[in-house]
């Protein structure tokens, strides 16, 4: 089975093809950073903007590179949400669009079960397990007990694990998004010279807040002289992440543990984070669970994901009517 997949529900354009037996043959990623850099965040209508400009000539260069036509597809799977509304409604145009004049099965994908399933493109997963969703809009520890069945276990109260890095990048300088950077710099960080908060981890909750520490951060480098010397900005960044995987790994093998699970795993883009891989690598072969970090090219937004996710779904007889709507927020549900 040949899925093309569709992904536009922030600020990366991206077409993929997930073959059922080959995997994925193809995952083009038009990015706008450079686009959004300058405003330190992304502009909903320039994002939107893009996706038109940049999604049909994507899908034209992946149908020509393998040489297929639409009629050679058993289904179309695009992103309905959650994520920018205008942006998710020029994937799903178009994706509707490709299904009706090749009349082909549409299926669309919630945007956090396509990062959860990244964990699919490089082998089986372990389950049950606990999945950590970490990403610039999500924090969240999801129990899986099969694909398509999912329960949130735990959540942010207020920012992102992502966004904390993205908006204490800034406040540092950094470009965007921060969270690469951060994590790049922190690697030439000294340990010790600054200690951040680890908010929430005495709550009996398994909840997660990152505003307090974006504010201890901002604190922090006001206190220091400025302009911060690189030394500086590299000891702050280990510093963060630290403590912003600390909490993460905390809460993530406390669900594990409470739920018995076989496995752990990463999803979102977050989970590129070296830091945070290693940490998990380290307590699921000291806890006995069975993990394996995403690729890295599939813990950003990519339409591989959303390919084999909708993949998953059309090879369960699932399928959407053309009328199906976009939706900018709404969590996680289970459909078997
Ligand atoms: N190596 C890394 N370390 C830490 N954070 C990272 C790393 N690489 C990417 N990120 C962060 O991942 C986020 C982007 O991930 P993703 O593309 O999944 O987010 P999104 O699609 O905008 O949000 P959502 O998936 O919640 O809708 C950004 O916040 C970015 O800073
Ligand atoms: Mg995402």
């Amino acid at each position: 089975m040949k899925v093309l997949g569709i992904e536009t529900s922030c600020d990366d354009t991206s077409v993929a093809l997930y073959d059922s037996e080959l995997g994925v043959l193809e995952n083009l990623v038009s990015s706008q950073v450079d686009l959004h850099d300058h405003f330190g965040g992304v502009v909903p209508e320039l994002a939107s903007r893009a996706h038109l400009v940049n999604l049909l000539p994507l899908i034209e260069v992946l149908l020509e590179r393998r040489r297929l036509a639409p009629a050679d597809l058993d289904g179309v799977a695009v992103t309905a949400g959650p994520g920018l509304i205008g942006a998710l409604l020029v994937g799903l145009s178009t994706a509707k669009a490709l299904c009706w004049s090749a009349r082909k099965p549409l299926v669309g994908v919630h945007h956090i079960e396509g990062h959860i399933l990244a964990n699919l493109l490089s082998g089986t997963m372990d389950l049950p397990a606990t999945v950590l969703v970490v990403s610039g809009g999500h924090t969240e520890v999801v129990l899986m007990s099969e694909v398509g069945r999912y329960r949130r276990l735990g959540w942010t109260l207020d920012d992102a694990a992502g966004e904390c890095f993205d908006k204490t990048a800034q406040l540092m300088g950094l470009p965007y998004p921060g969270g690469p950077v951060i994590d790049r710099l922190a690697e030439r960080g000294r340990g010790g010279r600054f200690e951040l908060p680890r908010p929430l981890t005495r709550d009996p909750r398994l909840v997660f807040s990152f505003s307090g520490l974006k504010t201890a951060v901002r604190v922090l480098v006001e206190s220091l002289p400025r302009p911060l010397d690189d030394q500086t900005v590299a000891d702050i960044c280990r510093a963060l992440r630290e403590a912003v995987v600390d909490v993460l790994v905390q809460r993530l093998f406390q669900a594990a543990r409470e739920h018995r699970v076989r496995g752990v795993y990463l999803a979102g883009g977050v989970a590129a984070n070296s830091w945070l891989r290693d940490r998990v690598a380290r307590e699921a072969a000291a806890g006995g669970f069975a993990f394996r970090p995403p690729e890295r090219v599939y813990c950003t937004d990519n339409a591989a994901m959303i390919a084999c996710a909708g993949h998953a779904r059309l090879a369960a007889g699932f399928s959407d009517p053309l009328d199906l709507d976009g939706f900018a927020r709404a969590p996680l549900a289970s459909w078997r």
